[in-house]
């Protein structure tokens, strides 16, 4: 087999990637490892940035967000015994935010891969980078009991934190940055009508999340102890603690009901650099994890793939290599702000095992400037809508 880009995973990331390319004359293959069933019925975060609206809007990919999704300001933030503070991207930023799950998106992608008749390879086994520092490197994997070979002159590493694109790179070449959160996110989805805003908490219990999918679809999260087992987390015992750690109004204003998905991720940040190695590009989780809060990692997903199409569009336009070579550094400039700020964040909102009151009143502080501050409104609700993305 023969392609111009082999992408290897075919998540959000690399789904997108073969779009854009596709729409610029660019060809390219889809080796995915999971199955067409497994990928379209994962559950991820759902809060996309103006950028990233923008990105799927001209790629084709907006018709039934723009119908479905739900456009908002920004968001609020709650903690014990303060007023509700709005983090006010439209105010300070003229920009919104659409509410659209990532499950959502993925659909449209494969729809919009089955209407090009795209090359997507689902199930693909042993997929492995080769060549890397030639100028025709190639993909081996297995497909349906037959061991296969794809020729290609640029490979995408679009397979997410585990895949084995990052791991091709030689560990000498790689640098990599990592900071674990001691608890983890208990998210549950439910079919019952969400508040009207994103509400973020900071409770003595523990942070809290309350998010939307669609006018009957609510997303909520608790935050938990690393050692929390999804099977002792009961619905009532969920509900209980949410509103629990929200004031009584909100609290009163969750509408509860059966779960129809429950389960537990740990907070996690990580940056591989470079995000390139010769004809081998990194995109999306593949190359960094940033912790929920702040819901910058498909974001993030999307702007390296804005950045990757077009460099390869230039690429191909005219030979010019000079995006390419610049690709690593521009992404990783972006990417590193919204670790910053999800770094930032998640210190913001969630109760540390050990903290000491020292830190507690430093954090109650933060929020009160915060509150108080319109530079620091305009500060957070800038980084919190996303940064624009760089001229070429
Ligand atoms: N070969 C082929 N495919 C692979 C391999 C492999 N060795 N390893 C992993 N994959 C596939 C996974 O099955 C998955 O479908 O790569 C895909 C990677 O998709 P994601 O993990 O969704 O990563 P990405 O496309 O970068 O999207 C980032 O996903 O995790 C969220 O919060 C994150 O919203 C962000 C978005
Ligand atoms: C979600 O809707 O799943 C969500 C929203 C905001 C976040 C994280 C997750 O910060």
């Amino acid at each position: 087999m023969k392609t111009q880009v082999a992408i290897i995973g075919g998540g959000p990331a690399g789904m997108l990637l073969s779009e854009i390319l596709h729409r610029a004359g660019i060809d390219s293959v889809v080796l995915e490892a999971k199955s067409r069933a497994y990928v379209l019925s994962r559950i991820r975060a759902g809060v996309l940035e103006q950028g990233t609206v923008d990105v799927l809007r001209e790629n084709g990919l907006g018709e039934r967000m723009d119908r479905d999704g739900h456009a908002h300001d920004g968001a609020a933030i709650v903690w014990a015994g303060r007023d509700r503070y709005f983090i006010d991207a439209w105010k300070y930023v003229g920009k919104r935010f659409m509410t659209y799950g990532q499950t959502n998106i993925q659909e449209d992608l494969y729809a919009a891969a089955d209407r090009r008749q795209a090359r997507l390879i689902n199930e693909a086994e042993n997929v492995l980078p080769h060549g890397l520092t030639s100028q025709s490197p190639w993909v081996t994997f297995r497909h349906n009991g037959v061991d296969e070979r794809l020729d290609c002159d640029f490979i995408a590493g679009c397979d997410g934190f585990h895949g084995v694109s990052r791991k091709s790179i030689p560990a000498a070449i790689l640098k990599e940055f990592e900071k674990v959160y001691p608890f983890g996110w208990l998210g549950v989805l439910s079919e019952t009508p969400p508040l009207n805003e994103l509400i973020y908490c900071n409770h003595p219990r523990g942070f809290a999340l309350a998010s939307q999918r669609n006018p009957m679809l609510s997303r909520y999260y608790v935050q938990v102890p690393l050692d929390a087992r999804v099977e002792d987390w009961s619905d009532d015992r969920f509900w209980t603690e949410l509103k629990a750690r929200y004031p009584r109004e909100i609290a009163d204003a969750i509408v509860t009901g059966p779960s129809i998905e429950k389960s537990i991720a740990p907070l996690r940040s990580f940056v591989a650099e470079p995000m390139r190695h010769g004809r081998l590009f990194l995109a999306g989780d593949a190359a960094h994890i940033v912790p929920p809060t702040g819901a910058k990692g498909l974001n993030l997903a999307v702007s390296d793939v804005f950045y990757l199409a077009r460099a390869l569009k230039a690429f191909y336009a005219g030979g010019s290599e000079r995006l390419l070579d610049g690709y690593s550094d521009m992404a990783l400039r972006r990417v590193w702000s919204s670790v910053r700020f999800s770094w930032w964040m998640t210190n913001l909102l969630h109760r540390f095992p050990g903290t000491t009151e020292f830190e507690q009143r430093a954090q109650e502080g933060e929020l009160a400037y915060l509150a108080s501050s319109r530079h620091a409104s305009a500060s957070v609700a800038e980084q919190y809508a996303g940064l624009p993305f760089e001229e070429a």
